[in-house]
C-alpha cells in the first residue's frame, strides 16, 4: 500500500470529496485525522471514521471550525493527541466554501468568510503542521477549475482558489528547500456533493456536455487516485502544481 501508516490530516473530511479522500488513503494504509465543523455533519463525519477503522486503520474526528485564524495550532494539537505522534505526514487542505455572488452584488461579509476557510486556514494549517512533517510531507490542496476558469457569480470563489494556488506554489518553495516537503494542487471540475447540491438540471447538462472524457457526471472516485499519487512517494519528483481533473472540462 502506497500510504502504509502514514498520518494523514484531511480537512473537509465529513462529506464530499474530503470524505472520499480520507476512506482511499485509508485503503492505501494511512490513519486519517478528519476535520470538519458542523453539528449537522457529525453522524457522516462518525460514518467515515466507521469506514477507515472498518479497514484496520485509525482514524479520529476533529470538530473545529477553519474560520478561526487559530485553526490549524487546533488541528496540530488534536491530531498529536489523537494519533499518539509527534508527526504528521500528509495534509490535504480541502474543506471549502462556494456561493453564489453575482460581480454587481458584491458581498462583502461573504468575501471575508470566503477568504478565512478557503485561503486563510489552508495557511494557518501550513505554518503549524509543516514543522512537525517528517521530510518527503505533502501537501495536497483540493482549489477548483474556478481558478482559471470565469462564470459570472463566481469572482470571489474563484479569487480565493487563484489565491490558495499561489500560496500553494510558495509553500512548494519555502518548505521543499527548508523542510523536503511538496505541495500541489487538485482543481477538480464540477463533482454533484452538497456545495453544488441546487444546481438546477439545465446546469449539469452543461457541465456532462463541457467534458471531453464521457457524457457523464464526475464521481468521487475520478479524482481519489490522484490525490493518493500526490500523497505518495511516487509523486516525489513534483511539486509547485496544479493538476486539473475535471475530465477535460475547460478544454473547449
Ligand atoms: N464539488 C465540486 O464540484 C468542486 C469543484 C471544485 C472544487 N471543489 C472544492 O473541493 C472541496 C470540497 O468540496 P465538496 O464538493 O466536497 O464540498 P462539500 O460536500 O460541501 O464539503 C465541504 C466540506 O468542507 C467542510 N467545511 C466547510 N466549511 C468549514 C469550516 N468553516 N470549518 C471546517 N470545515 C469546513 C465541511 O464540513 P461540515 O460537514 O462540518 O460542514 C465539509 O466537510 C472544496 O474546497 C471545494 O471548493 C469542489
Amino acid at each position: 500500500m502506497s500510504l502504509q501508516d502514514k498520518i494523514a490530516v484531511v480537512t473537509g473530511g465529513s462529506r464530499g470529496l474530503g470524505a472520499a479522500i480520507a476512506k482511499a488513503y485509508a485503503k492505501e494504509g494511512a490513519h486519517v485525522a478528519i476535520v470538519y465543523a458542523s453539528p449537522s455533519s457529525t453522524q457522516s463525519a462518525e460514518t467515515v471514521k466507521k469506514e477507515i477503522e472498518e479497514l484496520g486503520r485509525k482514524a479520529i474526528l476533529i470538530q473545529t471550525d477553519l474560520v478561526k485564524p487559530e485553526c490549524g495550532e487546533v488541528v496540530l494539537r488534536e491530531t498529536l493527541k489523537g494519533f499518539n505522534t509527534e508527526t504528521i505526514d500528509i495534509l490535504v487542505s480541502n474543506a471549502g466554501i462556494y456561493k453564489e455572488n453575482h460581480t454587481l452584488e458584491f458581498d462583502a461579509e461573504l468575501f471575508d468568510r470566503t477568504m478565512a476557510i478557503n485561503v486563510r486556514a489552508p495557511a494557518s494549517l501550513v505554518k503549524s503542521i509543516a514543522p512537525v512533517m517528517p521530510r518527503g510531507g505533502r501537501i495536497v490542496v483540493i482549489s477548483s477549475m474556478a481558478a482559471t476558469w470565469a462564470s459570472p457569480t463566481m469572482d470571489i470563489y474563484s479569487a480565493s482558489k487563484a489565491a490558495v494556488n499561489a500560496m500553494m506554489k510558495c509553500w512548494a518553495v519555502s518548505l521543499g528547500k527548508s523542510h523536503g516537503i511538496t505541495a500541489n494542487a487538485i482543481n477538480p471540475g464540477f463533482f454533484p456533493t452538497d456545495i453544488n447540491a441546487h444546481f438546477s438540471d439545465e446546469l449539469l447538462e452543461k457541465f456532462k456536455n463541457m467534458q471531453a472524457i464521457g457524457h457523464r457526471l464526475a464521481d468521487t472516485d475520478d479524482l481519489t487516485g490522484l490525490a493518493v499519487f500526490l500523497a505518495s512517494e511516487q509523486s516525489r519528483w513534483i511539486t509547485g502544481e496544479t493538476v486539473e481533473c475535471s475530465g477535460g472540462s475547460s478544454l473547449g
